[in-house]
């Protein structure tokens, strides 16, 4: 089913109704809204450089003074935006249901910040950083203002917290998603792309375990095939009309 007619959200309202526990699964698009850049949209570029490319472990130790002026910047940007109405949506949702999963793509803390509580972040944080060899870790706000910035512990590098291509998800956050995936009824999938592994298989894996799946995104991606059912339009919009359905 497709579209953002009044059927497709009824459809997707009574299968939320209906779940006590229910898992969300979220991207960059639900982050647009507040102004956050997505990846692999056209604001997923900084100075003519893909925000993909500087996102590696690789291009932080060839140049790490341009990855840090990259992160600088995103971690800057943090301090004006605000949640939108699709967080503030999902944290109305939590509160509705006996058991509640929030897992997200996105570093930007703005999930916690709308009173979502049991938040999952499979990337890490943009709100700290942390030694890239020893257990060293601050708020990203206490970070000293060298441009390359250096351990106090140890002396090594000091590098933003969040996971970069090419590196493993936190043991933590993949154990809390595959619970997620295991005991959901309903699974909301909101403004991912679903390109980047292993989140892209978290909905096909809670609807082989019977799960229905919901997607809301712009546009259709590989996860809306698995969906029951896609609800197209922006996230700040839907979700607060399914939650308000869903009563
Ligand atoms: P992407 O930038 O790949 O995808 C954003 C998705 O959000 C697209 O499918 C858009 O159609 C959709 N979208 C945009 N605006 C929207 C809106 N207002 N409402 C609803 N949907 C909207 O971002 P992610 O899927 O989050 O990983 O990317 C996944 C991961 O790849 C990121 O966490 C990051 C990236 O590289 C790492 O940095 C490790």
């Amino acid at each position: 089913m497709n579209g953002m007619d009044e059927g497709s959200l009824r459809t997707a309202a009574e299968m939320l109704s209906r779940a006590r526990r229910v898992a969300v699964l979220t991207g960059a698009g639900i982050s647009a809204e507040s102004g956050v850049p997505t990846f692999r949209g056209a604001g997923g570029f900084w100075r003519g450089r893909s925000a993909m490319d500087l996102a590696t472990p690789g291009a932080f130790s060839r140049d790490p003074e341009a990855v840090w002026e990259f992160y600088r910047f995103r971690i800057a940007a943090l301090a004006g935006i605000e949640p939108n109405d699709g967080h503030r949506a999902l944290a109305e949702l939590e509160c509705r249901c006996d058991q509640f999963w929030l897992i997200t793509q996105n570093v930007d803390g703005l999930h916690r910040a709308a009173g979502s509580e049991n938040v999952t972040e499979l990337h890490g944080s943009l709100e700290r950083v942390r030694c890239r060899i020893c257990s060293y870790r601050c708020a990203s706000s206490d970070l000293p203002p060298e441009a390359v910035p250096q351990c106090p512990a140890c002396g090594d590098m000091l590098r933003p917290a969040v996971v970069w291509f090419g590196e493993n998800l936190p043991d933590f956050a993949l154990v809390a998603a595959d619970e997620a995936m295991r005991e959901c009824q309903v699974m909301l999938v909101v403004g991912t792309s679903g390109l980047v592994e292993p989140a892209a298989s978290f909905a096909r894996m809670a609807g082989s375990r019977g799960a229905g799946i919901i997607e809301v995104n712009l546009e259709s991606t590989p996860i809306s095939h698995v969906a029951d059912v896609s609800l197209l339009g922006p996230a700040g919009v839907v979700l607060p009309s399914l939650v308000e359905l869903t009563g």
